[in-house]
Order: structure tokens, then sequence, then C-alpha cells
């Protein structure tokens, strides 16, 4: 089993300018620098804003958005995750490694490098999507190697043994419709962790299991970004499975207008 040997991560072509190294308060470095970046989405005269005035995320910390529903839990995600384009920005700076330099991610944006944005994407950030995710022709074994073939990594026993660690091992042969929810959710963490990222990106992971369930999930989970050293941001509704994980509660505080034409969210953290 080679899990244990760090795989090297690289990106093609970069273009993108640098910035002087940035760290957290106890010294490590940031994955996330962001300032006063604002996201406005608006459909049929319904208007939303995320406002950020200021996100520092350090590698290797586990953070928890925790919010009700409608709050801009997956527009933050989406961002950070290079899938949606903030209307304003400040600074928006990311670290695909520890040793490497801060990337200006808005300097990629306004170029329109969008190749860029979707490489680092692949290869830093693994994502368990809000509704699973996982393709239904592939089997669980293909699924969770997906992230690894589109980046051409050869088998390395990381798929199988992370099956093992989360319970699904009997599976790996089976499509996703022959599963429960919960296992399925397992699958798509296993998929999201398989190819080693920076930082593993999950939206409400845990939405549709019981709350036994979500709290065995969860820690899988957490417990595997341990394993491989991988900084987490996960949204939710409920705190409660968190806390005892250690994760880092972001602040928000969201502000609806009488006839809830308009809700703007501001987060910090
Ligand atoms: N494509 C879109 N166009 C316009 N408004 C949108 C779009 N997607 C989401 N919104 C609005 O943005 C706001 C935030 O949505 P978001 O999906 O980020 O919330 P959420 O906290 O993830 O909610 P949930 O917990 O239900 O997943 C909501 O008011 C939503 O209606
Ligand atoms: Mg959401």
């Amino acid at each position: 089993m080679c899990v244990g040997v760090r795989m090297r991560r690289q990106t093609s072509g970069r273009v993108l300018s640098n910035v002087n190294s940035t760290t957290s308060q106890d010294g490590d470095p940031l994955i996330y620098h962001l300032r006063d970046v604002v996201k406005t989405r608006e459909a049929e005269g319904v208007a939303f804003r995320l406002r950020i005035p200021s996100l520092q995320i350090a590698m290797g910390e586990k953070i928890a958005l925790v919010g009700k529903s409608g709050c801009g839990k997956s527009t933050l995600l989406d961002m950070l995750a290079f899938i949606l384009q903030p209307s304003e920005v400040g600074d928006f700076h990311f670290r695909p490694e520890r040793d490497e330099e801060s990337l200006d991610i808005n300097a990629c944006w306004k170029s329109g490098n969008i190749n860029q944005l979707g490489d680092l994407r692949k290869r830093y950030i693994g994502y368990v999507m809000q509704t699973g995710g996982l393709l239904p022709y592939l089997t669980v074994r293909e699924n969770m190697n997906l992230c690894r073939s589109v980046l051409g990594l050869p088998p390395n026993g990381m798929v199988e043994h992370l099956a093992e660690e989360l319970g699904i091992i009997a599976h790996l042969d089976k499509r996703p419709d022959k599963l429960s929810t919960g296992e399925r959710q397992r699958v798509a963490i296993g998929r999201a962790v398989a190819h080693r990222p920076s930082i593993v990106i999950a939206d409400e992971p845990t939405a549709s299991v019981d709350p036994y369930a979500a709290e065995k999930v969860m820690s899988m989970f957490i417990g595997l970004a341990e394993e491989f050293e991988i900084t987490v941001i996960l949204a939710s509704h409920a705190w409660e499975h968190m806390e005892q994980l250690g994760l880092r509660q972001l602040t928000h505080e969201t502000i609806r207008d009488h006839n809830r034409m308009f809700t703007e969210t501001v987060v910090t953290g």
C-alpha cells in the first residue's frame, strides 16, 4: 500500500501572479486569503448578496460554515472552488501547496483564464457535492477513481484503502443505485479524497442521512482529512456533529428586508 507516500502535485503553465507568503497567527501558511469579496445573485427580482470582508483559512485547518437554507453556504463554497466568479474582489488568493506561493485567483478570472482555474480545481480541490454527484453508470470503484484517472494518476491502492476506511470495500464493484444514501455519501467522500487534494470542500455531506449515520460519516471524513493532511471546509445546517470534531466555525450574519426581496449574508473568519 503506497498511500503513505506523498504524491507530487503540479500545476502546468502557471501564469498567475504571486504574492509574498502569508501566514495565520499560528504561523501556518494560508490556503485562502480573501478580502472584500462580494457575490451578488438575482432572479425574478429576488436578490441575494454574500459579502466577505475578510476570510483567512490556514493549511490543515478544518472549517465549518453552519447556517440555514438560503444563507449562502453553497455560494461561498462554489467561489472557493473557483466554480462561481465573485462579483467584486479586493483580494482573493489561493495557495495550492504548503511550500508554494499564493496565486491571485481574481487575476485569473479577470483575464478569462478559465482553463487554469479548472486545472487548479482538478488537482488541488476535492468537492463533495450537496446532491452527491456520483456517476450512475460507473461502479463505486470507478467513481472513487474518477479524479485520479482525470489527472492520469496510476492505481496505487488508495481507492481500496479509502473504501476499507469508509466501510464500503464490499461495494466496490456495485453501481451507486445499489447503495444506501449513507453509503453513497461515503463513496462521494472517498472520491473527493482519493487524488490527495490540498483541500476538500464538502457541501452538506451528511444532509440526507439520520443523525447517527451523519456523525459516523463525519468522523470518518475528518479522520481521513487528518490522515492525509487535507484542509477541510464544509457546509452544514447543523453544528451538533461538528463541534466535537474540532472544527472552527465561520461566523456569519444574515439580514433580510421586510418583504424578503433582498437578503445579505456577511461571512468572516
Ligand atoms: N443561480 C442562482 N441565481 C440566482 N439566485 C440564486 C442562484 N442560486 C442560488 N441563489 C440564491 O442565492 C441565495 C443563497 O443560495 P445558496 O444555494 O448559496 O444557499 P445555501 O445556504 O447553500 O442553501 P441550502 O442550505 O438550501 O443549500 C439563495 O437566496 C438562493 O435563492
Ligand atoms: Mg446549499
